[in-house]
């Protein structure tokens, strides 16, 4: 007679502790923490302050475009009423901002570092819940296709900054300064990191079936797929560079020191 053997019946490992492993797992989330945190803070300042943003031609990128009646003479456009305590980056740090956080990849780093969501790999979580991005707040990530737009629209602006940097403090072209390096290295980094998107990947070279009936997306998503694999190392460093050049230009415009001219 066949005898008929049964299946085990499957169950999620029993493991009483939180995690089996022996590597100091903890660092890299704890790392990530403490810079993101510094660097929020200053950001928040800076952005508040209201003070040494401009000092001409240099604008901070964090004020730039200064769209309000309240902006320094000479730093910005005068077209929008604004009260004069309020800084005039709060209107448009929204869009800046929006795209890092909604980022592929500042999600997996805050989410380790802050949420604990997961704490790592193969470390147990102390949520006893997960709904992953599909419902308020979360599903909201699916925002940065749309940032991205609004991130390119800042770039090109940034580069413009780093063009009318070529300028001197009288107005006149045909100048170069150590403030204008520092312009014009924040916007690089800045389409470094934009361009190196995953939703610029997809905009590329997403749904298409046959890549060589449209060779021109083919280039660019081949382009765009090798800065890609960099955008980890372009998130941290566009961002730090930010902080920089913010400090660099209000160093400058509160008097610590000049602006070093080439020509
Ligand atoms: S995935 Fe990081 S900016 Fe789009």
């Amino acid at each position: 007679m066949t005898q008929v053997t049964q299946a085990p019946v499957k169950t999620r490992a029993q493991i009483a502790s939180k995690t089996l492993r022996q590597d100091q797992w903890w660092r890299l989330p704890a790392f990530q923490a403490a810079v993101l945190g510094v660097v929020v803070i200053y950001l928040t300042w800076a952005s508040l302050v209201n003070t040494d943003y401009y000092a001409a031609p240099l604008i901070s990128p964090l004020y730039s475009p200064c769209l309000v009646t309240t902006c320094v003479k000479g730093s910005g456009f005068h077209w929008i009423p604004w009260l004069s305590w309020l800084a005039p980056a709060v209107l448009i740090i929204g869009g800046p901002m929006g795209f890092r956080l909604t980022c592929y990849y500042y999600r997996k780093a805050y989410y380790r570092a802050f949420w604990q969501s997961p704490t790592a790999c193969a470390v147990r979580e102390p949520h006893a819940k997960y709904t992953g991005e599909t419902r308020i707040p979360l599903i909201l990530q699916n925002l940065h296709r749309y940032f991205f737009y609004i991130a390119l629209a800042f770039n090109v602006i940034l580069t413009a900054d780093a063009v009318v940097a070529f300028k001197n403090a009288q107005g006149q072209w045909g100048h170069m300064s150590l403030g204008t390096l520092v312009l014009i290295g924040n916007a690089a980094l800045l389409w470094l990191y934009s361009l190196s998107c995953h939703s610029c990947r997809h905009i590329t070279g997403g749904r298409l079936k046959h890549f060589s009936k449209h060779p021109v997306r083919y280039k660019a998503w081949t382009l765009v797929s090798k800065l890609n694999a960099k955008h980890m190392e372009f998130a941290w460093i566009s961002l730090g560079f930010v902080c920089v050049t913010d400090l660099y230009i209000r160093l400058i415009a509160a008097g610590f020191f000049k602006d070093p001219t080439f020509f």
